[in-house]
Formats: C-alpha cells, sequence, structure tokens
C-alpha cells in the first residue's frame, strides 16, 4: 500500500477534490527507448506506476479512477507489442485482483470486451464478478476502448431496445459502458502530447484537462498531486456566466 500519511500530507483534505479521475497513460514506449530498451519493457515499468497510482488516489479519496490502457487504435501497433501487451493484462488480471480485492478496490472494464480471447474474458468476469461489493474506489479498465466506438455501441444498443420517444443526453447514457460512473472531473494525460486520442468523447464534454510532460512510468505521488492542485484551483462553469 501506498504511504497513506506522505500522500495525504501532498494534498490537504478539504480541497476540492475530483470525484472521477481518468488518465491517458501515454509515453511508456518513448520511456523504454530513452534507455534503449524495448517497447515491451516500458509497458511493464508502466504497470507498476498503474498499481502505484490506484493506491495513491484510494488513500486520497478519489472514489473513481479510470485508466486508458488499450485504445480501439493500438491494435495498429507491431504484432509483437499488441502480444506484449496481452501478456501484460493477463499477468495483471491474475496476479493482481486479488490484492486490488483485499484493498476494497471494484475493478470494472470499459470497451469492447468481445475481441479478447476467452481466458481472459472469464479473468475478466471474475474480476468484476469478485470485486462487485468493493466501495473504497471503482478502477475502470478501458480496454479495446474507443470513445466514438462506444458512441456507436450505444446507438446501436438503443436501437435493440426499441425506445420510443425522444432520444435525451439521459436515454442515450445508459447505454454507454459504464452509465452508472459520474463523468470525469479530471482528465490527465501523460507522456505531453496536447490530444485526446479517442477517450471519454461523451463524457468528457465538462472535464478539466491536466497534461503532464512525464512518461507514465515515472508518474507518481507528486505529479499527481501536482494534477490535483491545478484542479483545485480551477472554476467550473458549465457553460453559465
Ligand atoms: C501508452 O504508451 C500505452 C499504450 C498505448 C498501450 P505508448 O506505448 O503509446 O508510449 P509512447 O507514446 O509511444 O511513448
Ligand atoms: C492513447 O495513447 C491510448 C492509450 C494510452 C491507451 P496513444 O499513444 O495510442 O495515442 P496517440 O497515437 O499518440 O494519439
Ligand atoms: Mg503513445
Amino acid at each position: 500500500m501506498a504511504d497513506s500519511a506522505d500522500s495525504l500530507t501532498l494534498v490537504p483534505a478539504g480541497r476540492n477534490m475530483p470525484r472521477h479521475v481518468a488518465i491517458v497513460m501515454d509515453g511508456n514506449g518513448r520511456w523504454a527507448k530513452r534507455r534503449g530498451l524495448p517497447r515491451v519493457i516500458g509497458h511493464q515499468a508502466g504497470v507498476k506506476a498503474l498499481e502505484r497510482t490506484i493506491d495513491y488516489a484510494r488513500d486520497l479519496g478519489i472514489r473513481y479512477l479510470s485508466v486508458y490502457a488499450f485504445s480501439t487504435e493500438n491494435w495498429k501497433r507491431a504484432h509483437s507489442e499488441v502480444q506484449g501487451l496481452m501478456g501484460l493484462f493477463r499477468y495483471y488480471l491474475k496476479g493482481k485482483i486479488g490484492q486490488m480485492h483485499r484493498r476494497g478496490a471494484r475493478v470494472r472494464f470499459a470497451g469492447q470486451m468481445s475481441a479478447f480471447p476467452d481466458d481472459i474474458l472469464s479473468i475478466v468476469e471474475s474480476a468484476e464478478e469478485m470485486t462487485r461489493e468493493n466501495t473504497a474506489i471503482d478502477v475502470i479498465f478501458c480496454v479495446n476502448y474507443g470513445g466514438r466506438q462506444e458512441i456507436l455501441d450505444a446507438i446501436a444498443g438503443l436501437i435493440r431496445s426499441g425506445h420510443e420517444g425522444p432520444v435525451t443526453e439521459d436515454v442515450l447514457r445508459r447505454h454507454l459502458y459504464a452509465p452508472d460512473i459520474p463523468d470525469p472531473d479530471l482528465l490527465i494525460r501523460t507522456g505531453g502530447e496536447l490530444r485526446i486520442s479517442n477517450f471519454w468523447l461523451w463524457e468528457s464534454a465538462y472535464s478539466e484537462y491536466y497534461f503532464s510532460d512525464v512518461y507514465w512510468p515515472d508518474f507518481g505521488r507528486e505529479e499527481l498531486a501536482r494534477a490535483l492542485d491545478s484542479y483545485a484551483g480551477r472554476e467550473r462553469r458549465y457553460g453559465s456566466a
């Protein structure tokens, strides 16, 4: 577990804290390249950063943490990199879910899960089932996630449902991947790129953005605290004057 006493001193209680923090975990490949290592080693280091971040977020009282781990576009990468990522996904799910469960995390997934092999699907289902009642933090793994695909899937689901009457935001939202989770308040992207890359397109309509030059494997408590600090000073107006 993260050193909770230290984490709390970095972000004093009573601050304006986001309920839902979403993270585009970018920069693993460049982190590895800078060290002359294969990209997959960067992804391994990224898994460690993720484990730390889940602990910090939980200790700080962030109720929902969603992480972009694999996009619908990431299949375009070299077969070896995709295979490496699938291997890590398996290892992470098998090895870490029990630990997350003991720490009170509810584990969820958002994305087109049908693309994954059966063994991964069965671990995903048992992880969701095992952790369903946990309330310390919800961790949403966005895998084979694409914002445009999510909206298309929601429209298809809406049509299948035979809905009659006006199609309002609330009606469409019911068909998104995680309709009960509040929209991201704070959306962090590491790795220095200033783009959204198809993440939470519907849900991020009014999210606050924080872009960090830190490569994801180097992300830690200090950078999370900086993002939360930046968020705490913002005024959210949602279009009002
Ligand atoms: C993010 O790191 C992880 C995934 C997309 C799976 P990258 O692999 O995109 O790292 P960079 O952006 O090439 O450095
Ligand atoms: C976004 O990173 C996807 C994930 C972090 C999973 P990418 O590295 O795929 O995004 P682009 O290609 O730089 O836009
Ligand atoms: Mg990238």
